[in-house]
């Protein structure tokens, strides 16, 4: 017998105040018609003043907990992927794990920017094969507004704020039954990290810093290493892109999810896009849009699902799941 993940509930939360690009116009130099062309992004998020990370990240967990017939005590491990923690320490996820009124288990935070949340999976799904937990919360939450420079227009348009949550459970599998998260794939290149970063942070400037971006660059790198690490997916589970039933891409630029999916032969209503609304919420992204397509029963048992990254680092991964 060996153990598979199952993602048996999904859970999200929006902060309620929107932004649209008709609101960015009044302060800054650009256009909704720039803005929609070159992002898809009409409207983003914007965390309110005192609604933190863990604010966010406690709201969509306990929205995936009640998707599912367990409560916050039969959870093992709570994981949060966020790239804005609350506090510099202690992590994200213990914060979670004390709202949440867990008694036990264990908590910490994983820090991979926009694939912060396959990473986070990925580190989830490897605890539960090895027998080392039996329920993990995964979760990817971020406020990504408050490190960007408002006066950068380039960067500023393009995030908001978010999060999104699964419950992940151990079941037992038949050796070589496919079930649940069937692999999950990751990498990084740290000689790329000046693509994409925050000029600030605890161990140098002792300021939080703002995101600084080489955008061309990093949209170049985005197209070829998504299409790398979906074939590398595939490859190791014997299947093919015909088998795939949905894309659930990191939400950065539709641009992105548009070459994406016609490299993989894909359908334009095979992929789950929010990026229009949401803009782009980082580590929140996947699970946030997973969430809307399980909950308006677009993903279906028996489907294969397909998620997929890349974020400052250069970082970036997939994820499949038969659900
Ligand atoms: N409004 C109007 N004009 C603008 C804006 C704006 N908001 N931003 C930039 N411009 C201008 C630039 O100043 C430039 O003008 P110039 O030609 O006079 O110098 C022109 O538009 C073109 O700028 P580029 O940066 O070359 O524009 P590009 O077509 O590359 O689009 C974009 C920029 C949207 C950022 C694109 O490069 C992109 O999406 N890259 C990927 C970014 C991404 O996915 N980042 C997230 C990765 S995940 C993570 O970890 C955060």
């Amino acid at each position: 017998m060996a153990y598979c993940s199952r993602i048996i509930g999904t859970g999200s939360h929006l902060p309620d105040q929107i932004m649209t690009n008709a609101q960015l116009v009044e302060t800054l130099d650009t256009t909704d018609e720039w803005i929609v062309e070159r992002t898809g992004i009409r409207e983003r998020r914007i965390a309110r003043e005192g609604e933190s990370t863990s604010a966010l990240a406690f709201q969509a967990a306990e929205n995936a907990l009640e998707a599912t017939d367990l409560t916050a005590q039969d959870v093992d491990l709570v994981i949060v992927a966020t790239t804005t923690p609350d506090n510099t320490f202690p992590s994200t996820a213990t914060k979670v794990q004390a709202m949440l009124g867990m008694d036990g288990g264990a908590a910490f935070d994983v820090q991979a920017v926009c694939s912060g949340f396959i990473y986070a999976l990925s580190v989830a799904d490897n605890f539960i094969r090895a027998g080392q937990a039996k329920t993990v919360l995964v979760i990817g939450a971020e406020v990504m507004t408050r490190i960007l420079d408002w006066s950068d227009r380039a960067t500023c348009v393009l995030f908001g704020d978010g999060a999104g949550a699964v419950v992940l459970q151990a079941q037992e599998i038949e050796e070589g039954e496919q079930l649940g998260i069937l692999s999950t794939h990751l990498h990084s290149d740290g000689k790329l990290r000046d693509l994409l970063y925050v000029d600030g942070g605890p161990g140098t400037s002792g300021n939080v810093g703002h995101l600084r971006m080489l955008g061309r660059e990093v949209f170049r790198h985005a197209v070829t290493n998504l299409a790398a690490v979906v074939g590398e997916a595939m490859e190791a589970n014997g299947l093919t892109q015909d088998d795939i039933d949905w894309l659930v891409p990191h939400q950065a630029n539709k641009r992105i999810l548009d070459g994406t999916a016609r490299k993989l032969g894909l359908s334009e209503d095979q992929v789950v896009v929010t990026v229009d609304r949401h803009a782009n919420t980082s580590a929140a992204s996947v699970p946030l849009a997973l969430d809307e397509a399980v909950r308006d029963g677009r993903i279906q048992p028996g489907q294969l699902v397909l998620m997929e990254a890349m974020g400052g680092g250069l970082t970036w991964g997939a994820a499949l799941v038969r659900w």
